[in-house]
């Protein structure tokens, strides 16, 4: 199949938007794959923010890093992205969600609509004008519905000439393909 996954995008779209020396946040590093690939695209002037509420997920993410070479780029927090604005204070070209619950770990612990759009706002303030937002939402199985629903509900709201808001989703594929959501800031 050419067409290609929601996470396949997201990357996609981060590797057009992210130069060497830039600063950008992975929202929900989890196990650290995306931590790892935005440390490769940021370069070894750039800086990467991750955040996650599980000490679990550092700890993986930390070990990734470290096995990649590329931890000291990275800045691991352990608070939720909510609060992202509390850590960070200069100005960033993209900011990451993989939304959910981590993979290997309790599906209890996941994202939430309400605190995932805190953080959307969060990250709209710190964004360069042309930054982008991007969303992977996770629906299926037993969780993730809330949250869509939350959230496809909500973005549309976003002022049009402050943000530019663009889903992508399979609409015939079986077994609840993941949403791609980007969101980038206009001004
Ligand atoms: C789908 S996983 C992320 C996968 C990850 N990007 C990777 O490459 O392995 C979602 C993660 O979001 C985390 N999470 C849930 N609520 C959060 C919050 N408010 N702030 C930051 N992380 C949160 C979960 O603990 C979980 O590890």
């Amino acid at each position: 199949m050419t067409l290609q996954q929601a996470l396949y995008q997201s990357h996609e779209y981060a590797r057009k938007v992210v130069r060497n020396g830039d600063t950008v946040v992975d929202a929900t590093c989890g196990n650290g794959h995306d931590t790892l690939f935005l440390a490769g695209l940021v370069g070894n002037t750039g800086k990467v923010y991750a955040f996650d509420i599980q000490k679990e997920a550092l700890g993986n993410t930390r070990k990734m890093l470290m096995d990649g070479g590329m931890v000291k780029r990275c800045i691991l927090i352990p608070d939720g992205h909510e609060n992202m604005h509390r850590y960070i204070s200069e100005p960033v070209k993209l900011v990451m969600f993989n939304l959910g619950y981590r993979p290997g770990g309790d599906h209890s612990i996941c994202t939430t609509g309400e605190t995932t759009l805190r953080a959307i706002h969060a990250a709209l303030d710190l964004l360069v004008v042309n930054g982008l937002i991007i969303l992977v939402i996770y629906h299926g199985g037993d969780t993730g519905f809330e949250e869509r629903d939350y959230l496809l509900s909500k973005l549309p709201e976003l002022d049009p000439k402050a943000a530019a808001v663009m889903m992508t989703r399979f609409i015939n594929l079986p077994n609840n393909p993941p949403i791609l959501v980007c969101i980038e800031k206009l001004k």
